[in-house]
């Protein structure tokens, strides 16, 4: 009975929210009867852009344990303490390896790598002890297959993986899952940069000769929370246009 009371409350904590995929991710919970609670570093209106007032907004930098620490705290005095969590906030910083700077290196792994263990050590005790949760991480193709330049952004996404699938393990018969997916090249801010000539052979590489939108990642994330995901842990889901399979 106490399980499905938890169940019923469909509450889920967002990062990187502001912009492309977290914000069609956000839209997409909201339209499906979740409280959402979105972050980032910059401001944002989050009842203004999702429309409603079942959504809360937290400024707030994956990288820095004691901004997340407050935001928890914050989240348990209103009694909004997720059971669905998407860890999507994360950044570039592209170079090839011999002109890397160790800054570089250090900024994508604390934003897309560390901020997962910051963030999922402190909403997973609630779900194991209601025994239910489902933990989505947005990873990319470029963490199974590697892109030149990005070899700090491909190990974060590696790693992710990994994290994915060894936390899994661990919670799987607490009944939460654990799972990543792995975007190819979708049309956000992070991947309007290109000219003409480098989109061509971006494109000439995906067999759907095509970018991806932010609603494909959305739709699956929705997927994965609802129960329809129950079965499906330890996974990374590849939504790619075709451009990667192993
Ligand atoms: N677009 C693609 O083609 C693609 C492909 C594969 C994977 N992905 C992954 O999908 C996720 C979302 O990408 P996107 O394309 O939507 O990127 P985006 O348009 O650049 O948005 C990134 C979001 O993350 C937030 N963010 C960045 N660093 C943060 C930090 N330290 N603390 C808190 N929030 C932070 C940003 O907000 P603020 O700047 O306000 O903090 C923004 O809301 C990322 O993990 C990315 O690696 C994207």
């Amino acid at each position: 009975m106490r399980k499905l009371l938890v169940m019923d409350k469909k509450i889920v904590f967002i990062t990187g929210i502001s912009r492309g995929i977290g914000l069609e991710i956000a839209k997409c919970f909201v339209n499906d009867d979740y409280f959402v609670i979105g972050t980032s570093r910059s401001p944002f209106r989050i009842n203004e852009e999702l429309n409603s007032e079942s959504c809360i907004h937290f400024i707030m930098d994956v990288t820095d344990r004691e901004q997340i620490s407050s935001c928890f705290n914050e989240l348990k005095k209103i009694n909004k303490i997720p059971n669905v969590l998407i860890n999507n906030a994360g950044i570039t910083k592209d170079q090839l390896f011999l002109r890397m700077k160790e800054d570089d290196w250090d900024d994508v792994l604390n934003s897309n790598l560390t901020s997962v263990f910051n963030i999922t050590k402190l909403f997973i005790k609630s779900m194991v002890r209601h025994r239910y949760g489902k933990i989505i991480n947005i990873s990319s193709v470029a963490g199974l297959m590697g892109n030149p330049g990005q070899v700090n952004y491909s190990a974060s996404k590696a790693g992710m993986g990994g994290f994915t699938r060894a936390l899994a393990k661990e919670v799987a018969a607490r009944n939460i899952t654990v799972n990543c997916i792995a975007p190819g090249f979708i049309e956000t801010d992070m991947t309007n940069h290109f000219q003409d000539e480098e989109l061509e052979n971006i494109l000439n590489q995906i067999p759907a000769n095509k970018m991806g939108n932010p609603q494909q990642i959305a739709d699956l994330a929705l997927f994965l929370a609802s129960s329809k995901g129950d079965y499906i842990t330890g996974q990374t889901i590849s939504v790619d246009g075709g451009l990667y399979m192993s």
